[in-house]
Order: C-alpha cells, then structure tokens, then sequence
C-alpha cells in the first residue's frame, strides 16, 4: 500500500470513478481551494489538493445512499492501493452526521476540507446570481451575507464553513482564499 498519492494518479482515479460534470466542477474547486489553503499554511500542497479533488470520489457510485458517502471512497481508494490515513479521515468526517459509524471531525485538515468543500457551494451560488456570473471581484463580505440568509443556497453546511476558525484561520480570510483559488481556475469551472 502506498502512503502518498501524486497529483496525476488522484486525476487517474477521479477520471475513473466521477463522471457527473457538476461533481467534477465541485471537486476541481475544492481541489484549487485546498492547495491554496496549504500554500498559506506552509502544508503540503499536493496531499491537501489531492484530498479537495478526491473527497466526493463515491458520489456517483453510492447512488443517493448517502450512509456510504465517504466510506465508500477509502474503500475504493483502498482497493487501488492507498493508504493515507490524514486524507482518509478527512473525507469520511466530512460527512459527519451524514454516513453511517458516527465519524466527526477532530483535526484542523478534518475542518478545513469540510469548510472548503462547502464554501465552493456558496461562491458558486452567490457567482450564479450576478449578472455577469463572473466570479471577479466577488467580496468575502457579500459571500458572508448570503450565509446568514438560510434560504440562499440551502444545502451548504453553514455550521462546517464557520468552524474554519476551529484552525485559527478568521472567517473572513478564508472566503478570500477561496475567491482568489476559485479566480485563478474561473475559465475552466466557467465563471
Ligand atoms: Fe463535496
């Protein structure tokens, strides 16, 4: 079993097991966010972007049965030879509450790929509604504001983007971090 994974053989595996386009943009973007997230904190940007990109691998293999989501993906993982414990606890926590075995998130990577993933839902939602549908530009204050209406993009985990500050990271900063990742990619995830 091997303890890491190369970028080109997580995009192998995601070429593989995720077709649904809207899953691949979601992905793709928390894959940008993560490696932004670990340049900023002086981490190791390919395992932080790898397991942005790999996190919702089962999405299109669990069929709506949500209790394997993330369970799912380490085992597929598993049966392709990897075993990497930080990456793997990280995408089961990020569905807390959610698959079966009561998994929660502990460790600082475990709230940061939980608040990536979800924040790529609101910049998104927010970018959609803009008459450009442009993501240039877009403000952490504006994305701040649509998370306090409920209604706005209603499937985003709120309680998961404001446990960023769980790592120390402020609020703020992150929504910033997430802009900049998601504008350096805006031509490939169309925005
Ligand atoms: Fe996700």
């Amino acid at each position: 079993m091997k303890n890491n994974i190369t970028k080109p053989e997580a995009k192998q595996i995601w070429e593989k097991y995720l077709k649904t386009e809207y899953l691949r943009l979601h992905t793709i973007e928390s894959e940008a966010i993560m490696r932004k997230l670990a340049k900023h904190f002086g981490k190791d940007e390919d395992l932080w972007g790898n397991t942005g990109l790999l996190h919702d691998l089962d999405m299109d293999v669990i069929n709506g049965d949500y209790r394997m989501h993330g369970i799912k993906t380490v085992e597929i993982l598993k049966n392709e030879g990897f075993e990497i414990p930080v990456m793997f606890d990280a995408i089961i926590s990020h569905a807390e509450g959610v698959n079966e075995g009561g998994a929660k998130r502990t460790t600082d990577f475990d709230y940061i790929l939980s608040a990536a993933e979800n924040i790529t839902g609101m910049i998104s939602a927010y970018v959609a509604v803009l008459p450009e549908k442009k993501i240039a530009g877009a403000k952490p204050s504006s994305i701040i504001k649509r998370l306090k209406t409920k209604a706005f993009a209603a499937s985003v985990n709120r309680e998961f983007i404001y446990d960023i500050e769980k790592t120390g990271l402020k609020l703020d900063v992150f929504i910033q971090l997430s802009i900049d990742a998601m504008s350096e990619i805006a031509e490939e995830i169309g925005m």
